[in-house]
């Protein structure tokens, strides 16, 4: 399935609930939002609480990816907040498995995050614990930068990896994801797209969701039985 994500990261951080509203009505899937901590990387966005704010504000589900370090202190005060999807990264975690156990126990999907200098090959002896996969395709911790070509192999790699198994686990890509590069991560395997400045940097954020959603049904009616 293809699903578009609109990340919170780049909306008016005043205007929170405006900007998930805003995302409702151009019918995006989930919305993305991005916890940074001060440590793993740079900048301190929203925690726990902000999340759990915005649960009673929306019906859509919260696709929260935590890029912090420690991530098994963390992960039980974002399920509690009510993280529907919730990610944290690979390179922070020293027992991604268990953390993973720890997601999935609450009934909640579990995922893990790879910063673009880490191999896809990694996931391989979690791969059936993961209900997703977000690829970083920018580095961690601000909107607006611009997609690495470079990651654009690692989505194709880990979609072979994943199907070579016959697993339902989702691709998310993160980073530097517009209209113009929709279809053609699509096609390298991207299933969810993570979309920050592309729509809320836009004019108008609900005709841009709504124009990703026409690409991402044209995918569905085509490929959407796949996964
Ligand atoms: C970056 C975040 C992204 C961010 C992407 O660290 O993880 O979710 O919102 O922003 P764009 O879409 O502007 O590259
Ligand atoms: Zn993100």
């Amino acid at each position: 399935m293809y699903y578009i994500a609109p990340s919170i990261l780049s909306a008016d951080f005043s205007r929170l609930a405006e900007a998930v509203a805003l995302a409702e009505k151009g019918q995006a899937d989930m919305v993305h939002i991005d916890v940074m901590d001060g440590h793993f990387v740079p900048n301190i966005t929203f925690g726990h609480q902000l999340v759990a704010a915005l649960r009673e504000k929306t019906r859509l589900p919260l696709n929260v990816h935590l890029m912090v370090d420690n991530p098994a202190k963390m992960i039980p005060l974002f399920l509690e907040a009510g993280a529907d999807w919730l990610s944290f990264h690979l390179e922070a975690s020293r027992h991604a498995h268990k953390d993973l156990a720890t997601i999935k126990e609450a009934g909640r999907k579990a995922g893990l995050a790879l910063n673009p200098a880490t191999p896809a090959e990694l996931l391989s002896e979690v791969l059936e614990d993961l209900d997703f996969v977000v690829i970083m395709t920018v580095n961690p911790g601000w909107g607006g930068q611009k997609f690495i070509p470079a990651t654009g192999k690692k989505i194709q790699r880990l979609s072979r990896l994943i199907a070579d198994r016959g697993l339902p686990t989702l691709i998310a890509v993160d980073g530097g994801v517009k209209l113009d590069n929709l279809a053609s991560l699509f096609e390298l395997g991207m299933n969810i797209a993570i979309c920050g400045s592309s729509v809320y940097g836009a004019g108008d954020p609900v005709e841009t969701i709504k124009k990703m959603k026409a690409v991402a049904a044209e995918f569905n009616q085509k490929y959407g039985r796949k996964k």
